[in-house]
């Protein structure tokens, strides 16, 4: 199948069965209390899946999307850090590795303020939470107001973007930095490749995968970089996950994580306007880190932002999807949001021209694998993202068009985890939680004549 832009409409012809089906993801991944990303690749809850699935979730049960936002809080730290995963005790240990035994967050963790009841990672994903909870109040003020919602996950999310500020600004300039590649959650990203070659792998016999039991070996990441990552996450726990006095060896600035810290600052300014508090503190910080990551990470001869490692102290010189993701942030320069908007459709990333989705990877890079996870392939969640920017600073059209994409390649695909940019075939699992969430939630869009946010 051949995802064209002139076969975009058509594929969305039905668009209520495309809703039916992109519900019956979302309620078989339903756990009771949260969703799973794929019951087979990843049966526990993620941090910023389950945001993504909140936004998708609200438009069948704004209850339940609270529900979810507030299931995953529940594993937040006395330090504010939100885990990645928050683990299903239900779910047998060899299910997905690293299981909790692992990360022994509520041992190792204990310093830095993990629950002691809660089973989580230690390490955090992109911080989409507080615009899925301003989204989510937003679909339903009336139930929100009634259940406290907002009140309850305001000083939480707060607490978050603290955490991130003040304990990751590992290069001083206001920015919030990862310490590992699923930080950014783009795990595999040839942007990871010169900080990661400086990481002594973990030995293969240590640890096993779980991943390749449910997904092609061609799909995922490699073995090597798995070494690696076990590695990372292993010495941080030995450090009880501790941010200052520790050496790290992968510090990395990624401008997506900061583009959508910089979103979800501006939804606690609303966030904090519903609830009577002080807004434009929020909306002064969203415009210090959107100042920072302009300064830090802009590169004009590059087109788009770069991420900056900060143990070599230089600029990553790879064309990552990240690098386009601020053209979702508000108040960007004018000359930056046209020359994003110029490499998004140019030869780089071919988006209108060779490609209906935006690829995680530079088309012509040295490293681009059109299957395999954040090397190439399109993501649905990212896309989403793009849509917005597009709405904000490129014409009406183009944003269709590229909503028009996301539902017809979600449906065409089986709500696959990530699909063939130029192709659009299912790679990775399928029935996958926030294909189907930006679904329907772009759905919703078309039905209303656009969001609210
Ligand atoms: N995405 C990573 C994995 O593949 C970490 O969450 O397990």
């Amino acid at each position: 199948m051949t995802i064209t832009l002139h076969d975009a409409p058509s594929a969305v012809r039905d668009h209520r069965s495309v809703e039916r089906a992109a519900a019956r993801v979302l309620l078989t991944n339903w756990t009771g209390a949260s969703t799973v990303p794929s019951h087979t690749l990843y049966p526990h809850q993620w941090s910023w899946d389950s945001a993504f699935i909140a936004i998708g979730l609200r438009h069948l049960s704004p209850r339940r999307a609270q529900r979810e936002l507030e299931t995953l809080l529940g594993g937040q730290w006395a330090d504010g850090r939100i885990p990645h995963i928050v683990f299903n005790p239900a779910v047998p240990l060899d299910a997905y590795f690293p299981s909790p035994d692992f990360w022994q967050s509520t041992s190792a963790g204990r310093a830095a303020g993990a629950p002691a009841g809660i089973e989580t990672s230690g390490i955090v994903q992109p911080p989409v939470h507080a615009l899925a909870a301003a989204l989510v109040h937003e679909s339903d003020p009336e139930t929100s107001r009634r259940r406290g919602f907002l009140e309850r996950l305001y000083p939480r999310l707060v607490a978050w973007h603290h955490y991130l500020t003040r304990h990751r600004d590992f290069g001083g300039r206001g920015l919030a930095a990862v310490l590992h590649p699923w930080e950014p959650g783009m795990d595999n990203s040839p942007c990871w490749d010169e900080p990661l070659a400086r990481v002594e792998p973990a030995p293969a016999a240590s640890f096993r995968r779980a991943d390749l039991t449910h997904g092609d070996a061609a799909d995922r990441p490699t073995d090597l970089d798995y070494g690696r990552y076990v590695r990372l996450a292993g010495d941080y726990r030995d450090h009880g996950y501790r941010d200052a006095g520790t050496e790290h060896s992968f510090v990395v600035e990624d401008p997506g994580f900061n583009a959508l810290l910089i979103l979800s600052e501006y939804a606690l300014a609303d966030i904090a306007q519903a609830l009577g508090h002080d807004a434009e503190s929020h909306r002064a910080q969203a415009r210090r880190l959107t100042d920072a990551l302009v300064d830090r990470l802009w590169d004009d001869d590059a087109g788009l932002f770069l991420c900056h490692d900060v143990r070599a102290g230089r600029a990553i010189e790879e064309k990552s999807v990240t690098g386009l993701l601020p053209l979702a942030v508000p108040g960007l320069p004018d000359g930056i949001a046209r020359t994003l908007l110029r490499t998004a459709a140019g030869e780089h990333f071919g988006l209108g021209s060779t490609t209906a989705l935006t690829p995680s990877y530079d088309l012509r890079g040295h490293s681009f694998d059109p299957s395999r996870y954040w090397r190439g392939p399109a993501w649905f969640n990212i896309n989403w993202v793009l849509e917005r920017g597009l709405r904000h600073y490129g014409t009406a059209d183009c944003a269709d068009t590229l909503r028009q994409s996301v539902l017809a390649a979600g449906a065409e695909s089986g709500f696959a985890e990530y699909v063939d940019p130029y192709t659009g075939q299912a790679r990775g699992t399928t029935d996958f939680s926030w294909t189907a969430a930006v679904v329907l939630d772009l759905l919703a869009d078309v039905h209303g004549g656009g969001g609210t946010r």
